[in-house]
């Protein structure tokens, strides 16, 4: 069978992750797929930068749009990140009957309603397993794990970057400013690391799990977000004299009256596991009425786990395009039929 042939717009951190993934563990994806997958072409907007992968064998070009609208690929990934052009990008894909990857959890949380109904509408795949949690397969278990459930709620550490800080700060007593250099440099951060630090990248994933967990529409304007930039050196150490951590969380609970979304930093009572989770790590905690509650746990950002994440999806792809039912995997993030169920509670 010929190869699935992957349009990967981006050659970033998570890019980079997705040419060495694919090819590290290219016997074991083909294996189970059928057929192999690899990057025939490529966007950046740099071509000849230093990487540190090798893009033999990958056609190179300067404009996304180019692999978006016209290549020859059978998916497309998007790992160019913000909204403008990931956006028409990916609705230029979805329009050309190309299903689409992506790892952008700002451009779903901010405008996903809109993608995925012109996914839908188009009737092709839109896939987004790595734009919460990195590696962490969280969208998966809530679609597939947990499909006989009730989610009552969801908590977590879904942003590696303060995670790491609020790490660095309370067991090595790094300054804020220096712990943030080092995520950074690590390939934790987003583009503009105050996505990071003031709590709005953990609510663009919280958005995304929200809607997943609950059948509820994208409301990323109804989550109250706090960062990591006001938690001095004092108020850990006043934390951990009172035996608690100071944590960063996005949490979402259905209640009575709806949903309610925040993100901001917490005090964890030491004991619990996720005052145990330390550095760039991840943990989604789930609460189903049938299996209690579940947790996952591991590395939420950085290339290799990101590109862990992507390649699942496009072994989803590689797999619906396989069997008769051609895109029919669903796209949509929430259930029409079960928005009406749910408000967002307004939030002071
Ligand atoms: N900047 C994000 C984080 C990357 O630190 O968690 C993964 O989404």
């Amino acid at each position: 069978t010929a190869p699935l042939r992957v349009g990967l717009l981006g050659l970033g951190t998570v890019g980079q992750g997705v040419i060495r993934v694919l090819r590290t563990n290219a016997d074991e994806i083909t294996r189970r797929v059928g057929r192999a997958v690899v990057v025939t072409h490529a966007s950046a907007r740099d071509p000849h930068r230093a990487r540190d992968v090798s893009l033999d064998g990958i056609q190179i070009v300067a404009d996304p749009i180019r692999i978006a609208a016209e290549a020859d690929v059978d998916v497309v990934v998007e790992a160019i990140g913000g909204l403008s052009p990931a956006k028409e990008l990916v609705l230029a894909a979805l329009r050309r009957g190309k299903p689409v990857v992506t790892a952008n959890k700002a451009l779903l949380a901010l405008q996903g309603n809109e993608i995925f109904e012109a996914a839908q509408a188009s009737g092709v795949m839109i896939a987004f397993e790595a734009s919460v949690a990195g590696g962490i397969p969280a969208i998966k278990a809530i679609r597939e794990g947990l499909a006989g459930n009730r989610i009552e709620a969801l908590a977590g550490i879904i942003n590696g970057t303060c995670n790491y800080i609020l790490t660095q700060m309370s067991e090595k007593g790094q300054a804020f400013a220096d712990a943030l250099a080092d995520a950074q440099r690590l390939g934790y951060a987003e583009a503009d690391p105050t996505f990071d630090v003031e709590g709005i990248d953990a609510a663009h994933k919280l958005t995304i799990l929200a809607s997943i967990a609950f059948g509820m529409p994208l409301s990323f304007d109804k989550v109250s977000v706090e960062g990591i930039t006001k938690v001095t050196p004092q108020d850990i150490r006043i934390a951990q004299a009172l035996g608690y951590r100071i944590k960063h969380l996005g949490i979402a609970k259905r209640t009575d009256a709806g949903v309610e979304l925040r993100a901001h930093a917490t005090l964890v009572p030491e004991d619990r596991l996720l005052a145990k989770v330390d550095g760039v790590l991840n943990t989604v905690l789930l609460q189903g009425n049938a299996v209690g509650q579940i947790g996952l746990y591991g590395r939420g950002a950085g290339g290799d786990a990101t590109a862990s994440a992507v390649v699942a999806d496009l072994v989803d792809v590689a797999r619906a395009l396989g069997s008769d039912a051609r895109h029919h995997v669903p796209s949509l993030a929430f259930q029409p039929s079960a928005v009406r169920e749910l408000n967002v509670l307004p939030l002071a």
